[in-house]
């Protein structure tokens, strides 16, 4: 054939193959996606720290352990409360002239997937500690330590942001852990990663191969499936440990504590659904309640265990109890 034996024939058909081919498969569809997805209504556009934090977080190399992506498959519930859509992704652009996207969906998830932590755990002070050394506040967490994030100071100014390391975590230093700007930025895009919701009326994809067990859950009541000690993991552990002492400076002991055994019942409930700032020597702690959009029977579940755990002795309570309690809470909120 007359194509094979010319080499400028040969190569010309190849290009214009070549050429077309891209078309059809790379260009025509990215133009299509660009045209046809936009930031969903909810979507926050980034500020100066984030977009500087998303720089630290691709500079770490965390996209090696961690996604960002919540897969339409029932085990990523955990990670969001919709499947992740082309929508969320549609406000992401080059980073800059010489560099192209980074999307950072990953591909491998040692660590959790992180689409969504701004609301499954908003709390600066946390992500701080967690950054300097994971162990502090995970026990038998594999993700390696970022102390070149912070120094230690002898004497922080007024600006600085100490962070309340334990001190045997400063190894042979005297000071105070205070965090670099790189370690704020970082922190401010970890608390903006969160799922905007989806515009009214609009359903969410569902999460598809259910599992046998997440179906019985789901079949049998409430009340029956609040399992207070797994909430209590899931959603309190992280600051309030395990053993329920909390971390020294940061997040204070439920062991013990008054308001955990006490009768001041309604103040626990509000703390729970609400947030608490109240001692300057701890944190903040974050809505985690109202995050989660936990029922009375959730509620009930986590303090029954916190009141009947690490030696503490409380009064059992109900959900009903609880419930009370949550509908005025939201009508001194709403007043
Ligand atoms: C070698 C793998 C690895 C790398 C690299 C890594 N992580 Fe992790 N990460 C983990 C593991 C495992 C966990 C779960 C245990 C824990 O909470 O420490 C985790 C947990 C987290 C959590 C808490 C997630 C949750 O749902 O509670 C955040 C936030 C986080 N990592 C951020 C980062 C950031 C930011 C970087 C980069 C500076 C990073 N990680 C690098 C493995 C890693
Ligand atoms: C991100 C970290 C964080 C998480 C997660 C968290 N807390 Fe807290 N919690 C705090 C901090 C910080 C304080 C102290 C606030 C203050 O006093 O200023 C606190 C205070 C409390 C107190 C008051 C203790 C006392 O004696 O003053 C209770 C009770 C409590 N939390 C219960 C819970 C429960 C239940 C959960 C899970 C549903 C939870 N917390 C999740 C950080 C957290």
């Amino acid at each position: 054939m007359e194509l094979f034996n010319d080499h400028k024939k040969l190569f010309g058909a190849a290009t214009i193959m070549f050429l077309g081919l891209t078309m059809v498969v790379a260009i025509m569809p990215a133009i299509h996606n660009q045209n046809n997805n936009k930031p969903l209504p909810g979507t926050v556009e980034p500020g100066e720290d984030v977009i500087k934090g998303k720089a630290v977080f691709i500079a770490s190399g965390c996209v090696a352990c961690h996604t960002q992506q919540v897969r339409n498959i029932d085990m990523d519930k955990v990670w969001g409360s919709r499947p992740g859509i082309a929508a969320d992704y549609a406000n992401i652009t080059r980073t800059d002239f010489w560099r192209n996207t980074a999307t950072l969906m990953g591909t491998e998830r040692t660590g959790p997937d992180l689409a969504n932590i701004g609301n499954r755990q908003p709390s600066k002070d946390w992500h701080l500690v967690h950054l300097y050394n994971p162990r502090i506040v995970v026990k038998e967490s594999i993700m390696p330590a970022y102390p070149w994030l912070f120094m230690v100071k002898k004497e922080p100014s007024k600006n600085d942001v100490v962070v309340n390391v334990p001190a045997s975590y400063v190894a042979g230093k005297e000071g105070k852990v205070v965090a670099k700007k790189e370690a704020l930025y970082l922190t401010a895009y970890l608390q903006y990663l969160r799922q905007a919701e989806l515009p009214d009326g609009k359903k969410a994809p569902e999460f598809l191969y259910k599992q046998a067990e997440n179906q019985q859950a789901n079949k049998s009541s409430n009340a029956a499936a609040a399992n207070g000690q797994a909430l209590f993991t899931a959603n309190c552990q992280a600051c309030h440990q395990a053993n329920g002492e909390g971390l020294p400076g940061a997040f204070p002991p439920l062991k013990g504590s008054d308001i955990v055994i006490g009768d001041k019942l309604q103040l626990y409930v509000d703390i729970i659904m609400n947030g608490y700032d109240a001692k300057q020597e701890y944190g903040v702690m974050p809505p985690v309640g109202s995050n989660m959009g936990f029922t009375e029977h959730e509620v009930a579940a986590i303090i029954n265990y916190e009141r009947s755990s690490w030696g503490n002795e409380g009064k059992e309570i109900t959900p009903e109890e609880v419930k009370r309690i949550m509908e005025a809470i939201q009508l001194k909120i709403s007043k």
